[in-house]
């Protein structure tokens, strides 16, 4: 199996992958009723974007996932950060059912899905999760934003038009963000049992520089595919080529959906 977060990519990751800004993580303390005596899970944690801001707001967080470099990269963030109750995990969505044994039934706030359920079996995931929830507590599937390749504005498409030409491949994939995407997984969070099923959406506008969406792009790379660190420079210059000229920033116009769905 190829381990498409591995390496650079990992570090591509944590340093130019856009956290949650304060009011995605407000709203998820809000409705799942987050607090001193909570554990929350981070499934497909990365490098830690959500694990890490609510840790502060419960007991203990656990990231989890299956890279072992992105892992490693949230550890030493929460270290740096002086975050002493995150606790990290390798393991993914089918690890659920063993994870259960260790933390019993009824032990989890919340379980947090960020910008990672397409890589899951997310309907029996759902399932899987749900009697490790206590009363109140849930799920949430966040979408944090739109691919840089696939989002509606003035440089986005010239964008994706130069990845598809330089990787010879259709870049279609939405990751889970579209809204037939969270259709999908609605309707599964109901039909695992789960009620009060919502979305709670966040936006704001950002200004990239080349330097981000370079970096942003090498953090979606499958490490396989990543250009060699000699080559890197002329990827950054040929993306530059692709992009609309006479410009020092792009704007980004971010949208983080929350869909949330409780026991
Ligand atoms: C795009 S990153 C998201 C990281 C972070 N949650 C965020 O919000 O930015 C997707 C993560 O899902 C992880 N992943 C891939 N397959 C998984 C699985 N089957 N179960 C759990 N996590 C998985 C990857 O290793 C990667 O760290």
């Amino acid at each position: 199996m190829t381990r498409v977060f591995s390496g650079e990519v990992a570090g591509y990751y944590a340093k130019y992958r856009r956290g949650y800004p304060p009011q995605a993580i407000d709203a998820l303390q809000e409705t799942f009723g987050l607090g001193t005596d909570d554990v929350v899970l981070d499934l497909g944690c990365g490098t830690g974007q959500l694990a890490l801001p609510l840790a502060d707001r419960v007991r203990s967080v656990v990231g989890m996932d299956p890279e072992p470099d992105m892992l490693r990269l949230a550890a030493d963030a929460a270290a740096e950060q002086g975050i002493g109750n995150a606790t990290w995990i390798l393991g993914g969505d089918r690890d659920i059912p063993a994870l259960r044994t260790l933390l019993g039934r009824g032990s989890l706030a919340l379980t947090v899905i960020g910008n990672a359920i397409h890589w899951m079996r997310h309907d029996e995931l759902f399932g899987a999760l749900v009697p490790l929830l206590r009363p109140g507590g849930g799920i949430a599937v966040v979408a944090n934003g739109t691919p840089l390749w696939l989002q509606q504005n003035s440089w986005s498409p010239a964008l994706r038009a130069g990845l598809e030409r330089h990787f010879g491949t259709s870049l279609a994939t939405s990751c889970g963000t579209l809204p037939q995407d969270r259709d999908q997984y609605r309707w599964a969070l109901r039909a695992a049992g789960l009620g009060e099923v919502g979305e709670t959406v966040v936006e704001y506008t950002d200004e990239l520089t080349l330097e981000q969406i370079v970096g942003g792009v090498c953090s979606a790379v499958p490490a396989d595919r990543l250009p060699a660190p000699a080559d890197r420079p002329a990827f950054a210059e040929y993306l530059r080529g692709c992009l609309p000229a006479g410009r020092d920033t792009f704007t980004e116009h971010v949208r983080v959906a929350i869909l949330t769905a409780r026991a």
